[in-house]
């Protein structure tokens, strides 16, 4: 019996081809391990009207750790024509597995560094003083609230009427949109939690004590949204004045960070926000050391479960590819998190040093490295595929 269960969930697309190859580098590096498949993704749905089936909730919910791939989300039209024709007209409602995976397991913290690695072509550059070009190095880790926020669900277009009600209470509603027809009005309600608001801002303030970063930034809006990012913000300097004096903490404007974002993003280190504003900062800053290739994250419950995925969909045009030529990096990078959470440092450590050396030497880059347009003759033209930039990595672990 090997020491760590694993459930696997490939899902659509490019997660089914990256899954594999994170998995190829973890057995050469030595990660012992048995691997459990679970069903998830569009498949399901069309020929079981559920993208994420009980069966797949009951083996996370056993063996708590999961590697994800991506999957394909189509809009509800879509959704509704490509359900298996016996399922048709029986009440089926197509829903984000993602998002229904976070509710079910309560995944409320998301973590997604962001970190540069030397050498890599597609790093951010800025004009130095004079003529010259700057390239900052990058180590900045975004804690996104992962479970409420605009992404709570809780929305209506012509709400019905106790929540109409509900709003004309509320003075600014009267004044701005008492006017406005109830049907043509749609509400996306921004829920904050003082118990997950909290959970999200130890968690920052831990690991930047963990891991020697010198700031917390709270990156929300509260000047604005005064009760909900504000909520985050006054609850943040109570937590930095009674637990984590030696940290610094600072806050930024989600729009204003978008900005500074080319200016110094050598600045930050552990960035926390809530659902919406976290997503967008975290993949403002990906840009800046790769892209969608190379971000990875990770994704925590309070009762020990764990989902580890990069942070990119399924790339559906790409996955047909007879060879494939999507990046692997990210994919990789997270089953790294899996294992510093599993506390298999060493292994970790280890893969992450031979993506670096691989990155440094230059000589195996995949499309996106060297950016060309995503066709299959990348290939021929002096691309590495997925499984050769696999095979890379696997040959430099040590
Ligand atoms: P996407 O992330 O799948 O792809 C966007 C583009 O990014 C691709 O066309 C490709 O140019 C590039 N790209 C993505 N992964 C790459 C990799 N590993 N290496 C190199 N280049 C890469 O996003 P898109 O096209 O918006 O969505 C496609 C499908 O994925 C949709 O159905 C969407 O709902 C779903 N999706 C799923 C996610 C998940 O499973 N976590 C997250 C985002 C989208
Ligand atoms: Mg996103």
């Amino acid at each position: 019996m090997s020491k760590h269960t694993i459930v696997t969930l490939p899902g659509d697309g490019i997660g089914a081809i990256v899954l594999p190859q994170a998995i190829k580098v973890l057995n050469a590096a030595g990660f012992k391990a048995d691997y459990l498949h679970g069903d998830i993704g569009w498949e399901f749905w069309c020929n079981e009207g559920n993208p994420l089936p009980q069966r797949t909730l009951d083996l996370i919910e056993k063996h708590k750790i999961a590697l994800f791939g991506a999957i394909t989300s189509k809009p509800n039209e879509e959704a509704k024509n490509e359900l298996n024709p016996s399922l048709q007209g029986k009440g089926y409602i197509y829903s984000s597995p993602i998002v229904g995976l976070r509710q079910h397991f309560n995944l409320d913290i998301c973590i997604r560094p962001c970190k540069s690695y030397k050498g890599n072509p597609l790093n951010f550059v800025r004009r130095g003083k004079g003529d010259t070009i700057d390239e900052p190095f990058i180590d900045v880790v975004i804690f996104r609230q992962n479970t409420e926020c605009l992404y709570s669900g809780v929305e209506w277009t012509n709400p019905p009427e106790q929540v109409y009600q509900a709003l004309l209470t509320h003075p600014k509603f009267v004044e701005n949109f008492g006017n406005v027809p109830v049907e043509e009005i749609s509400v996306s309600a921004r829920i904050f939690t003082k118990q997950a608001t909290v959970r999200i801002l130890l968690a920052a303030f831990e690991y930047a004590r963990k891991f020697g970063y010198k700031s917390v930034t709270v990156c929300e809006k509260p000047n604005v949204i005064r009760e909900t990012s504000g909520l985050m913000w006054k609850l943040a300097k109570e937590i930095q004045k009674n637990s984590f004096p030696e940290i610094r903490l600072l806050n930024t404007n989600i729009d204003a960070q978008m900005m500074w974002l080319t200016k110094n993003p050598e600045e930050y280190g552990v960035i926390v926000a809530g659902n919406m504003f976290g997503d967008i900062a975290s993949d403002a800053f990906a840009g800046l050391i790769g892209g969608l290739g190379f971000a990875c994250s990770a994704q925590f419950s309070a009762n020990g479960i764990a989902v580890f995925e990069p942070t990119h969909g399924s790339a559906p045009k790409y996955a047909g590819y007879e060879v494939s030529i999507v990046n692997p990096i990210a994919m990789v990078e997270s089953a790294c998190m899996m294992l510093d959470f599993i506390n298999e440092k060493r292994i970790s450590s280890k893969i992450r040093k031979a993506i670096a050396s691989v990155i440094e030497e230059g000589k195996v880059r995949t499309y996106d490295m060297l950016k060309m347009a995503g066709r299959p003759e990348v290939v021929k033209n002096g691309a590495a595929s997925t499984s050769q930039m696999t095979d890379a990595i696997i040959s430099r672990l040590k």
